[in-house]
């Protein structure tokens, strides 16, 4: 069985691609490298035995993307994770998030009904639901005004898929993850944020490794009983895994409706400075560390109603938040010793 994954070498999607070959599925990436390099085709090589085939163009090019799909109509799924991610970026640059974001996943849409292949992952996120009034999020939780361009492509897009399904035989499953962290086991393939990372846990890691000073944990005056947000962190392999089931259950004709949306997270919500001492704890060091004013944008507490997902998927989140972190920081010593040997 002949899967696409888009955006195969980036984060979440390398690791898809290991998961994928494990079960023996035989992968096919599309990528631009645009926040990726093509070496991680040869350390999820290292992994699995395996080499994925990696083709390089912009799913944003119509014309290749149809040719890609003309040449390769032997797809048996679809797994969508190619896009920019970064919510700051998209509020300073939103058309070059609507237009990455969206024509991309349209003209796959496009091709994918063209050529007759029904089965469409989509990567989303709890973005979707804001500030949820109810906790825990399940997925019948209104999807509030997005907060960011970023976001909204989220939605849009769920959106765009939907109105697809209705129109054509494609099926579509969309995924939304709460806060993905952590690292493969082998150190091989993990977070490689371009630049000054916004996310929270390399931030940590890179500060550790001496790159970063210091960590500003964005404000401690939150109603919450530490002060600072608490999110949802997710393991990227049981994330990862729950893609594998995903595209199978579209491929064994498992689905119980043509559009199904399920919730990614493990259904226990950590606070920023609890994210920060389960990483003094596995890392032995003390973490460089300072709270200044807020973030604007961030929510104040969010996590995931994960049953829908346990029951109908038959799918766990398995690894615990220390050991989401010592991966993360097992895979950014590994990283940065890589560098320093090739100097
Ligand atoms: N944080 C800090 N300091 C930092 C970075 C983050 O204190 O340097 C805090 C944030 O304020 C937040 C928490 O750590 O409270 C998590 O922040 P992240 O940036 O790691 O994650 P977010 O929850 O903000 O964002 C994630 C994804 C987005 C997605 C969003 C949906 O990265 O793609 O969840 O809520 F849109």
């Amino acid at each position: 069985m002949k899967i696409l994954v888009t955006g195969g070498t980036g984060y979440i999607g390398s690791h898809t691609v290991v998961e994928l070959q494990n079960k023996g599925f035989e992968v096919l990436i599309v990528d631009n490298l645009s926040n990726s390099s093509a070496e991680i085709v040869d350390n999820i090589e290292k992994i699995t035995g395996t080499r994925p085939v990696l083709e390089v163009f912009d799913l944003v090019d119509r014309e290749k993307t149809a040719d890609f799909f003309q040449r390769n109509n032997d797809i048996a799924g679809v797994i969508h994770f190619a896009a920019y991610k970064a919510v700051g970026e998209s509020v300073e640059k939103p058309l070059m998030y609507y237009r990455n974001n969206l024509v991309s996943l349209m003209n796959i849409l496009e091709s994918m009904r063209d050529n007759n292949i029904q089965n469409l992952v989509f990567s989303s996120s709890c973005t979707v639901y804001g500030q949820p009034d109810e906790l825990p999020v399940s997925e019948k939780a209104p999807i509030k005004k997005a907060e960011s361009p970023y976001g909204n492509t989220k939605q849009i897009s769920e959106e765009i898929i939907q109105d697809t399904i209705k129109a054509s035989d494609i099926h579509g499953i969309a995924l939304r993850y709460f806060n993905p962290i952590g690292a493969h086991e082998s150190a091989l393939i993990g977070e490689l944020p371009l630049g000054v990372p916004n996310n929270l846990v390399p931030f940590i890691t890179q500060t550790a490794i001496g790159i970063r000073d210091q960590l500003k944990v964005f404000g401690n005056d939150y109603p919450t009983p530490d002060g600072t947000p608490i999110r949802d962190y997710i393991h990227v392999v049981d994330l990862a895994k729950a893609h594998v089931i995903a595209v199978d259950r579209m491929i064994q004709d498992k689905m119980k409706k043509p559009f199904e949306v399920f919730n990614l997270g493990t259904g226990k919500g950590y606070s920023v400075l609890e994210v920060i001492k389960a990483f003094e704890k596995v890392s032995g060091l003390k973490l460089n560390y300072k709270i200044v004013g807020r973030r604007e944008g961030d929510v104040i507490q969010v996590w995931a109603d994960p049953s829908f997902s346990n029951r109908e998927l038959g799918w766990k989140a398995e690894k615990g938040l220390e050991e989401m972190v010592a991966s993360a920081w097992k895979w950014e010593q590994a990283y940065r010793k890589k560098l320093a040997d090739k100097q």
